[in-house]
């Protein structure tokens, strides 16, 4: 996907004074309808220069409509694009325009959800490796969905990027960052998804160092009462460069980790070791943060005694 380039025609098609249409991909397959209100648009449509003013039989989404020839005008209404196909008066398939509508105007929501944070995309870091993984939520009853486009660029450059495959994530490397230096410059982040024929444009920017969030980390028993943490396996190494510090929480036995209360020792602490005081049952809980960056920290693991 991220082969694909990405053209903004504004000039090249001017339909009406609050519309323009954005050229998707290469091949002019998938285009985007940019309207800023529900009016209808016209559109022109080719089925490619080899079939020129040919006698071109079209259908929307598979139905024939009373169009004919190449190129075609077409009128959009309100939000309702269409896929559609050129053919032979045989009824061969010769092409296909993937028409959305894109309306940028609108609150967006009606495709992704957003997370109790408010934003649509949400992007964390195990490590300071450069990886990153982006994830978003789709809208409960969106079923026709789809990624359209997706990019991540830093400073000009393309980043190696590959859709999940549950289409609910990116997950991305920047072979060029560099951990033991400033990142003076951001990354950019463009998700286009759509359901149906509906477009819904996404941006993110932010640098790694802002999201960082450690993996679980690993509670060990050493005896009665003492325990110790280890950095998750992902964790970026040296630990002299790459500290972590941890919240260690004791609670009683049949509440979660995320319980408060005042039978409840909690202490944020750079040491690994941590020892219990006089206590019968209870479970010991810890999470683990950048100090430096100071941004998420893990979720909880813990440990029934
Ligand atoms: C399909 O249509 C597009 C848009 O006109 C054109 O660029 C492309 O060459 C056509 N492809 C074929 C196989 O005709
Ligand atoms: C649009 O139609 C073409 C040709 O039938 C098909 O290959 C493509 O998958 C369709 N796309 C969508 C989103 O329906
Ligand atoms: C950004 O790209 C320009 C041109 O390729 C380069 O000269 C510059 O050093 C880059 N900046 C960073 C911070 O990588
Ligand atoms: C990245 O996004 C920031 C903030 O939105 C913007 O200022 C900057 O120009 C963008 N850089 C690129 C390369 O698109
Ligand atoms: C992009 O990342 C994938 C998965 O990590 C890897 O297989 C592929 O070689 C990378 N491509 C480039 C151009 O670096
Ligand atoms: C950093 O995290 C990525 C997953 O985001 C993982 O694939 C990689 O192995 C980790 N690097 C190290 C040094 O553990
Ligand atoms: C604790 O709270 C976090 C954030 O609200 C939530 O994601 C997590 O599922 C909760 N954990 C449990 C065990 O309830
Ligand atoms: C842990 O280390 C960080 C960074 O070295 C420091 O800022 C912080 O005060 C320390 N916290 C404790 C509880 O010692």
């Amino acid at each position: 996907m991220n082969k694909i380039i990405f053209l903004i025609l504004q000039s090249v098609l001017q339909l009406a004074s609050s519309t323009s249409l954005r050229v998707i991909n290469p091949n002019a397959v998938v285009l985007a309808l940019e309207v800023k209100d529900l009016s209808s648009y016209e559109v022109s449509l080719h089925c490619g220069e080899q079939h020129e003013l040919e006698d071109i039989h079209w259908e929307r989404n598979g139905e024939s409509i009373p169009k004919r020839g190449n190129p075609i005008i077409v009128t959009i209404d309100g939000l309702r694009g269409g896929n559609f196909t050129c053919h032979k008066p045989n009824g061969e398939l010769l092409n296909y325009t993937l028409l959305l509508v894109h309306p940028v105007l609108f609150p967006r929501g009606g495709i992704l959800t957003q997370s109790a944070d408010r934003e649509f995309v949400t992007c964390t870091a195990k490590n300071y490796s450069g990886h990153f993984h982006c994830f978003w939520k789709w809208h409960r009853e969106r079923s026709e969905r789809a990624v359209v486009y997706f990019s991540a660029l830093r400073n000009s450059s393309v980043l190696n990027c590959t859709v999940d495959a549950d289409i609910s994530g990116v997950t991305c490397i920047d072979m060029d960052y560099c951990p033991y230096s400033e990142e003076s410059r951001s990354i950019n982040l463009t998700l286009l998804v759509r359901n149906l024929y509906r477009l819904e444009e996404h941006h993110r920017s932010f640098l790694i160092t802002d999201i960082i969030q450690p993996d679980k980390v690993t509670i060990n028993k050493i005896k009665d009462d003492v325990f110790e943490c280890h950095p998750p396996e992902t964790w970026s190494f040296p630990c002299s460069f790459f500290p972590l510090s941890y919240e260690v929480k004791v609670i009683p036995n049949n509440h979660n980790c995320n319980f408060t209360g005042n039978r409840v020792d909690q202490h944020e602490t750079n040491e690994t070791h941590y020892t219990v005081n006089k206590r019968k049952s209870y479970i010991l809980c810890a999470r683990a943060q950048d100090p430096f960056t100071k941004r998420a920290w893990s979720d909880w693991s813990y440990l029934h005694q």
